[in-house]
């Protein structure tokens, strides 16, 4: 049987899928039912300092070939994750991630803090969401993003990774890359949501989500190319001293097996676990073994990054 096992900076996963921040890891049953499931890890909600409502509703719709969203960060605030961690830990042994979303650098600082006294394994680190009204996507801002992690580098004793927004430009990979290789960052996770895409019902004439106009992050098989692309130019740039996780539009063995091969160590689920439901973790790990097992590979290192180009 092949061996999907993996290691994000050098924490064990069992296998290498498991589910994206975002859907359905809002709170403790929610996080119990991920916890039961065949998802390797724990992915909490990306947290901010206060408890948030988010966006009004409608603020998420399933669309033919994935999704849009524009949920605007609701959760229950750090404290309640890093309760929830301490919960979890003591139930399930499944290596648990907090996701960090901060509106200030205090209050990101602030919450490294806070999680190096949890039992989390892992930290991603998700400097700004596309979806919140009156902030811009900071990952897009190279200056910010250099101030952020100096800063949360300074206190965080748990390993962490850095959540990123597609680019679309060689240049913003690289400078990205430099940005980031600066601090002791050991993974990235490409890509958060396409920003800002609009959704609409002709019948109707209107948008299909209420926040900010319709407009809202894309997920799901549109932008599978997109997170493909992104994967692979990180993993070219950071030559395998910081990992890449995938995640957009993987919904299969087969795309979990394409990803990996453009070079990523794990791959998550986001907007296939949210219209499949948690049955989809063990589907996906099911078909990339067999696709593993056809083609004569053991383990995930026989191919990772092996992809190869037409010259
Ligand atoms: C939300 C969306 C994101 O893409 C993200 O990275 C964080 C939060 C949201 O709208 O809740």
């Amino acid at each position: 049987m092949a061996d999907i096992s993996t290691e994000i900076a050098e924490v064990k996963l069992e296998t290498c899928v498991f589910n994206a921040s975002g859907p359905k890891d809002e709170t403790l049953e929610e996080l119990e039912v991920i916890a039961r499931s065949k998802s390797s890890a724990i992915m909490m909600k990306s947290c901010t300092l206060l408890p948030r409502e988010g966006n009004p509703k409608p603020r998420y719709a399933d669309l033919e070939f994935g999704s849009i969203n524009s949920m605007g960060l609701p959760n229950l605030g750090y404290r309640a994750y890093v309760k929830f961690s301490k919960i979890l830990d003591k139930k399930y042994s499944k290596p648990i991630i907090a996701s960090i979303c901060g509106m200030t650098v205090k209050d990101n600082v602030t919450m490294f803090k806070a999680f190096n006294d949890a039992p989390v394994d892992l930290i991603e680190f998700n400097p700004g969401s596309p979806n919140t009204i009156g902030q811009p996507i900071i990952g897009y801002d190279f200056r910010e993003m250099n101030q952020l992690l100096k800063a949360v580098s300074k206190v965080a004793k748990k390993p962490f990774g850095v959540k990123l927004p597609p680019y679309f430009d060689f240049v913003h990979f690289e400078q990205m890359a430099k940005v980031i290789k600066k601090y002791p960052v050991k993974f990235v996770t490409c890509i958060n949501s396409v920003g800002n895409g609009l959704a609409v019902d002709p019948i109707t004439e209107k948008t299909l989500i209420k926040p900010k106009g319709g407009f809202g992050g894309i997920g799901g098989t549109y932008i599978k190319f997109t997170a493909l692309a992104n994967a692979r130019k990180f993993y070219e740039l950071f030559e395998n001293k910081i990992q890449v996780i995938g995640v957009g539009g993987i919904f299969s063995g087969l795309d979990a097996f394409e990803f990996i091969l453009a070079g990523a160590s794990a791959i998550q689920l986001s907007t296939a676990f949210m219209q499949k439901g948690p049955a989809i973790f063990e589907i996906v790990q099911r078909e990339l073994k067999e696709i593993m097992r056809k083609k004569g590979y053991e383990k995930l290192s026989d191919f990772r990054g092996k992809l190869k180009t037409l010259d």
